[in-house]
């Protein structure tokens, strides 16, 4: 489940800290992306270069680097975050945590995270009965942070009760627990189409077009890791899913693609058509390579292209959800809006070809949403991969709101 997952892991100066750096491991080990933020004492318990090492990034725990001037924003950092870790969580950690004393860069991280936080604390059993700790923690309790509970046994001042930091495997667990339980699209079957679609001239030519096939991939990805059943129906593309439990059905003309999707579209819930499909095919294929001398080629004659999203949104059933993609010149969303009626869509997604960040073959897109009653959502250029989840959060509530 933490494939993936960018975590940040905040550690506070106690003697526990030692056990931050088999933490890091285990969620590195899990396939996480690990940013470190350290308060300023933890470092006198383990030193950064240990957590750079095993994370792979420069430690954060100033709010500047000294010798460049370089500022480190917790904003981004609490944006990138899909889960932050404080682990040990110190008293003081947890008292400034519960009482917004943003004096130090895990404090300010921890105030700026739109993630789900965990929080493992590690003290002395006197500190961790103290009402002053036991209200602490209630506070972060009610402001929905996932307390950690720390285990009994014998703690580094030798006296033996409960504030020892729970074990590196347990948090591990208890992260994973949590991104289990919050699929939001478990039991969703959702069919994708992806990339371009070649059509076949002779056995060494062909008609296609430069998608990539990178949106639907990501869509595919994102929805694989909600937990959705996900059937990808994708042109040649030079690229595979970054989630192995998305199904890839391969196709290469318009034709086979038409064909897998009506056997996957059926048994669907959600069907997003991302792909780039010829619109157009040769009329005749022929068996053997054209010859160049052969003076006869001048034209290839070329017949209709089926329309697969046209013919899927025919026999939508009621609560299946349908979405097309759309790249428009001119007059973009009343014709975006237009092909969204009459194919029968319930959401198509305009691709903005006034950014040059966005469309074909990028890593960027910049796209908006528009629903059947003629509104719709902009968004700015993002990431291939932040558009899917836009996507498929817009998807989400669409979904819910109709079944
Ligand atoms: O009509 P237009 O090609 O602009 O429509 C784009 C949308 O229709 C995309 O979602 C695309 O995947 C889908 N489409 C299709 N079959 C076609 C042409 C487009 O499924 N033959």
């Amino acid at each position: 489940m933490l494939k993936g997952k960018h975590i940040i892991l905040g550690i506070s100066g106690g003697i526990a800290a030692y056990k931050s750096a088999a933490l890091l491991r285990l969620f590195v080990k899990a396939g996480a992306e690990v940013q470190v933020v350290m308060t300023p004492n933890a470092k006198q318990f383990i030193t950064p270069v240990t957590m750079s090492a095993l994370s792979g990034k420069p430690v954060v725990s100033e709010f500047f680097t000294a010798n460049t001037g370089e500022w480190h924003s917790h904003v981004d950092l609490g944006l990138w975050a899909d889960a932050m870790v404080i682990a040990p969580a110190t008293a003081s950690t947890i008292a400034k945590m519960a009482n917004g004393v943003a004096d130090n860069m895990l404090i300010t991280t921890y105030l700026s995270a739109k993630s789900p936080v965990f929080v493992a604390p590690a003290m002395d059993l006197d500190m961790m009965r103290h009402p002053s700790t036991v209200r602490n923690i209630s506070m972060l309790r009610s402001y929905g942070n996932h307390i950690i509970e720390p285990a009994e046994g014998e703690l580094a001042s030798h006296l033996v009760g409960k504030g020892r930091m729970e074990e590196p495997e347990n948090i591990v667990k208890a992260l994973d627990d949590f991104f289990r339980a919050s699929k939001s699209l478990a039991g969703k079957k959702i069919l994708v189409t992806a990339g371009p679609t070649y059509e076949k001239i002779d056995p060494v030519r062909f008609i296609g077009n430069y998608s990539s096939g990178k949106m639907g991939y990501a869509i595919a990805d994102h929805a694989a890791a909600r937990g959705a059943e996900v059937t990808l129906v994708s042109g040649p593309v030079a690229i595979v899913p970054e989630n192995p439990a998305v199904k890839v059905v391969s196709v290469e003309s318009a034709r086979e693609m038409l064909e897998a999707c009506g056997k996957y579209f059926p048994s669907s819930d959600i069907a997003i058509m991302t792909a780039a499909v010829a619109d157009y095919a040769p009329a005749e294929t022929y068996d053997h390579k054209i010859k160049r001398e052969k003076d006869g080629l001048d034209q290839i004659s070329l017949v209709k292209n089926p329309d697969i999203i046209a013919s899927l949104g025919e026999h939508k059933r009621d609560g299946q959800i349908l979405i097309g993609f759309a790249l428009e010149t001119d007059d973009e969303f009343n014709n975006a809006v237009d092909k969204l009626h009459r194919k029968n869509l319930d959401i198509i997604v305009l691709n903005s070809l006034r950014n040059p960040g966005a469309g074909f073959r990028t890593d960027t897109n910049q796209v908006s949403i528009c629903f059947r009653d003629g509104s719709r959502k902009d968004y700015p250029l993002k990431s291939k991969s932040e558009v899917a989840d836009d996507i498929l959060d817009v998807i989400e509530s669409k979904y819910a709101a109709n079944n």
